[in-house]
């Protein structure tokens, strides 16, 4: 493909950073992050090679589960700011080439919704259908997604004598998309705030948006996705939908939709989960047989690549290893939640260990797909000792070890989310001292984003594992008409050596350097790499040009 073709198809390679507004800097001294400040602090994303934000949601809001429950879907959230300045950061984050996508939560309303006040207060109203309801939860009870705090899917509404939908919590009531009237909404708000000026959305749950009971058997749950596809198409061509699909790789197929008609990019939630099992194994294997089975789908989609998010790192894909993964990764049990997931970022569940956060980057940044960083990890960040579930990795962005790390100046009582107190924390953990530190995390990650963006195979070329007589070892290569981008790294604590099979990636005779650091590399049949202890290499190999 061209690369002037390969632009248009901007998320495929995507460098993709997701933020919280109200985490991330306050710029009004109210304890509360908003919009101004993520414009004061876009040179630091722009400066750190993101081509892409990810806001989470930052509409009107009941505030009950982070803002995933919206009361106005046209609103910004005023603690945040407001429309104009919504605006602002759009062509503030344009003109420094940072593309924005927002999330699309969709599966539910908040019950302060306007719509669900309506459609409670009496069975005649207008906006009754917009919702799901029954005279009685069905027998086959389907699982809450919240088990720990929910005990069904069905609550009964007491007014009304029926009983709503919701398989998150129960103010989070379902919307009813057989209803044609509930889907010209969601088009209307899709094709509003691309109208504003964002480049795409991450659709929350799909699964659940798209496969809601209501809808007749006989009907094809998946033409809403086309629906929805086809609309942001036409209403902005470079729009983008990336969305949230917790299943393992064959059953998250039918989402990309037949040749590039449903999403765009899909999270690649396997890929996350394994590669924390192989790092708790210090044994690539996992990771090297789901990368080798994973579909490859058209070029015009792909795979976001994620280490941690804001919601638990789940363990459920893993089946049976779970379990081990859980001893290792969260020995204590409020590090876990609803007996599935970590509530931790990925700096302390490798124990603050340099090495093998580094190796987890490096991995991030060099498997096929479009990394993507929560904000915080490309400085290491930690939660609060005594964790709050899922609050603990939604702490402020620490940017100094000044008053409130930086954050706020507002009296610590006022923020908006505790501090991260303790090693983790603010004083030992801040973007401004790695700023000046050449061999800081914040440095390390800067460079892999740097030499991702300027090495396109990663994202485009055709992936091989390459095996080794190391077992350690993983060794890929995406390869790209006479290029080829091959990354070595070491699962394990002892350093070693590999011959790579130099002969069976790159065809011809090839110039080979290294990307991250300078070393002379001696080609022949083979090349013998040195590895440290959880070590990494980039390489890239060009064929000679004929004298
Ligand atoms: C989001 C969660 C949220 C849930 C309910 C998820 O998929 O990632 O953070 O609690 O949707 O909206
Ligand atoms: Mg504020």
């Amino acid at each position: 493909m061209r690369p002037a073709d390969r632009a248009d198809l901007w998320w495929r390679a995507a460098v993709i950073y997701c933020l919280d507004i109200e985490k991330f800097q306050d710029s009004d001294g109210d304890g509360v992050g908003d919009i101004d400040g993520l414009i004061e602090r876009i040179e630091y994303l722009a400066g750190l090679g993101v081509s892409c934000l990810w806001l989470m949601p930052f509409q009107s809001t009941a505030n009950r589960d982070d803002g995933y429950d919206i009361t106005d879907y046209y609103g910004v959230d005023s603690r945040l700011g407001d429309l104009g300045r919504f605006v602002e950061l759009i062509r503030v984050a344009h003109d420094r080439g940072m593309r924005i996508i927002i999330d699309l939560v969709i599966n539910h309303t908040s019950d302060q919704h306007p719509w669900f006040v309506s459609a409670r207060s009496d069975r005649d109203s207008p906006y009754r259908d917009f919702y799901v309801w029954r005279d009685a939860p069905p027998e086959d009870q389907g699982e809450n997604v919240f088990p720990d705090t929910e005990e069904g899917i069905w609550t009964k509404d007491d007014a009304t004598g029926q009983y709503y939908l919701h398989h998150f919590y129960s103010h989070q009531p379902e919307l009813n998309f057989a209803n044609p009237t509930v889907r010209a909404e969601i088009a209307r708000i899709i094709g509003f705030w691309l109208q504003l000026g964002v480049d795409g959305f991450r659709i929350d749950s799909v699964p659940f948006v798209i496969e809601p009971p209501g809808v007749p058997d006989e009907a094809d749950p998946h033409a809403f996705m086309r629906e929805l596809h086809r609309f942001a198409g036409r209403r902005r061509g470079s729009g983008m939908l990336l969305g949230e699909v917790g299943l393992d790789h064959t059953d998250q197929l039918p989402y990309f939709g037949e040749s590039g008609t449903e999403l765009d990019l899909q999270l690649d939630f396997l890929i996350a989960q394994t590669m924390f099992l192989s790092f708790v194994r210090h044994d690539p294997q996992p990771l090297a047989e789901v990368l080798s089975q994973r579909p490859v789908v058209d070029l015009s989609q792909g795979w976001a690549m994620f280490l941690r998010s804001h919601d638990e790192l789940s363990l459920e894909l893993l089946g049976d290893t779970k379990q081990e993964v859980f001893e290792t990764l969260a020995p204590d049990p409020r590090q876990r939640v609803y007996d599935r997931g970590i509530v931790r970022r990925t700096a302390t569940m490798l124990e603050g260990d340099p090495r093998r956060v580094r190796l987890a980057h490096s991995l991030l940044f060099s498997l096929p797909g479009a990394p993507l960083i929560y904000y915080g990890e490309e400085i290491g960040m930690g939660e609060p000792g005594d964790t709050s579930g899922r609050d603990g990795m939604r702490t402020p962005m620490q940017w100094s070890s000044g008053r409130n790390g930086g954050f706020s100046s507002a009296s610590e009582s006022a923020l908006v989310a505790p501090l991260t107190a303790g090693d983790f924390g603010p004083e030992h953990v801040n973007v401004y001292d790695q700023e000046r530190d050449p061999g800081s995390l914040l440095n390390f990650v800067r460079t892999l984003i740097a030499q991702y963006r300027a090495t396109p195979e990663i994202a485009w070329g055709d992936f091989a594992v390459i095996d080794v007589d190391e077992p350690g070892v993983l060794v890929h290569s995406c390869r790209s008409g006479t290029a080829a981008f091959i990354a070595v790294h070491n699962f394990e604590d002892e350093p070693c050596t590999v011959e790579l099979p130099l002969t069976r990636i790159v065809e011809e005779d090839a110039d080979i350097i290294d990307l991250l650091e300078s070393a002379d590399l001696d080609v022949a049949e083979t090349l013998t790499i040195e590895l440290g202890s959880y070590g990494h290499r980039w390489l890239r190999a060009t064929a000679r040009s004929p004298k």
